[in-house]
């Protein structure tokens, strides 16, 4: 029985698709616009400084633990924890309900980056240059959108019902090099522009002056976000990767190719932002949205003749990155329907494109006609980011430390890895998952649970 599960699970055709994947769901909004006002706002080179070095030391271990968790029982997050005993299998089932929340509110994001990548064509870069009218107008029409956000959804689902060789491979094999490149030409040509080599200067000078215990905790959640850890989708990838492919230089590759996503996307936006407002301080004033949607439009509206064409690159660019990580976080979905209910990955993808188009109407409409309606003061789409980012997924990460570290212990885990390569770093990554996460990951979360209900502010 075992053997004809096995048989049946979707796999990668080899170590490079697995890397691409797992990089392509890490590369997403969170590196396109989250990052880059996070260095704005804690003193430029060293946020980056900081990033770098969790990244290589805490993203990596976590990365490297669940990817070898998913290969070692051959589940999704939920039969992976209950592969050691049914009480486990609540962590698994807390990793799935993040994607879960998640996946309604990023297409709807998507829907706004569709929107804003036909619109360089349609109306023409001067009508979103507008100070922010054309996104407000755009973010409160409800039906339009809820439509936009349809389109990015329809685009998610034929990927992945394709299948994970035929759609998921084939897409980040074409998008992800594409990325690449626009944003490389992009930030070059953005660097031309007046003012916007102080604001690199700004972007990769150290200030340490602006070091704090704010910046780290910043710095981690970021990390989580970015790298897609602790919601069971490094699980479920982990566990279509085959048996000879080396963990540990996968996972160090993912940890490294969405870093340099995140500088390039921090230079490209900082210094943009920076030839709009002149300031470090001011462009971290403008987090958010307005960032991206408002600020940037009218530093490309001066590009003259370059305008659309740069503007249309922009917003394709963050389109992809959108896309690749939207896909990630629906095959984590429907690999959990598939699983459960023993139906074609067909009839998975119509349940939950149903469900996730029922999902995603009170933070579509929550901009709009329910705007009036607020959970702890924040409006639907803010308190789902909130709750799934802020405290469900540091809980699971603090649970599957203490599992790993003390249930199952990290022997398994180290065994897994060696089944197919060194691991040198054996000792920091047993330090790292039994001590210093768990001590950090506690920390993430309180304050950011203060920091959500606006008792404290980082
Ligand atoms: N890692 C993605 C980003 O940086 C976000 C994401 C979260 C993707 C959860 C998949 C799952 O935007």
């Amino acid at each position: 029985m075992a053997g004809e599960i096995k048989k049946q699970r979707a796999s990668w055709s080899g170590k490079w698709a697995f890397i691409l994947a797992a990089a392509a769901s890490a590369v997403g909004l969170g590196n396109m616009w989250r990052f880059p006002y996070l260095a704005a706002k804690y003193g430029g080179g060293t946020f980056l400084l900081t990033y770098v070095v969790l990244v290589f030391t805490f993203g990596v271990s976590l990365l490297l633990l669940e990817t070898a968790l998913g290969r070692k029982t051959g589940q999704s997050a939920i039969g992976a924890f209950k592969a050691f005993g049914k009480k486990y299998a609540f962590i698994g089932i807390l990793a799935s309900a993040v994607p879960f929340i998640i996946t309604p509110y990023y297409c709807i994001i998507g829907g706004w980056v569709t929107k804003y990548t036909a619109a360089y064509l349609v109306n023409g870069p001067e009508a979103l240059a507008d100070g922010g009218d054309f996104f407000t107008g755009f973010i409160t029409s409800n039906a339009e959108s809820y439509i936009w956000m349809l389109v990015f959804m329809a685009i998610v689902f034929v990927i992945v019902g394709l299948g994970v060789k035929g759609g998921i491979e084939k897409a980040n094999l074409f998008m992800m090099p594409a990325l690449i490149i626009m944003a490389v030409a992009i930030a070059i040509y953005t660097l031309t522009m007046p003012g916007a080599v102080e604001g690199a200067l700004y972007y990769l000078t150290p200030d340490f002056s602006k070091f704090s215990p704010e910046l780290v905790i910043g710095a981690l959640g970021q990390m989580f976000y970015s790298l897609s850890l602790a919601m069971g989708i490094m699980i479920t990838y982990g566990s279509y990767m085959r048996k000879q492919d080396s963990l540990t230089s996968s996972v160090v590759r993912i940890g490294g190719f969405d870093l340099g996503v995140s500088f390039i996307a921090g230079l490209l936006i900082v210094s943009a932002a920076f030839v709009a407002m002149g300031s470090g301080d001011a462009v971290a004033a403008k987090a958010g949205p307005s960032l991206m949607f408002v600020t940037l439009p009218t530093v490309f509206v001066d590009m003259g003749g370059m305008a659309t064409i740069i503007g249309f690159l922009f917003f394709l660019l963050v389109l992809f990155a959108a896309l690749t990580s939207a896909i990630s976080l629906m095959e984590t979905v429907v690999s959990i329907v598939i699983d459960k209910f023993h139906v074609k990955r067909a009839v998975a993808c119509i349940i939950v494109f149903i469900g996730m188009m029922l999902l995603a109407l009170p933070s579509s409409l929550g901009n709009g006609v329910w705007s009036h309606i607020q959970i702890l003061g924040m409006d639907f789409l803010t308190f789902f980011d909130f709750i799934s980012n802020s405290v469900i997924m540091p809980i699971v990460a603090l649970l599957t430390c203490i599992f790993i570290g003390y249930v199952v212990k990290t022997q398994l885990v180290v065994d897994e890895v060696k089944s197919s390569s060194k691991f040198s770093r054996e000792k920091l990554f047993v330090v790292v998952i039994k001590y210093i996460a768990p001590i950090f990951i506690v920390a993430i979360l309180v304050s950011s649970v203060l920091s959500g209900l606006g008792i404290i502010t980082i």
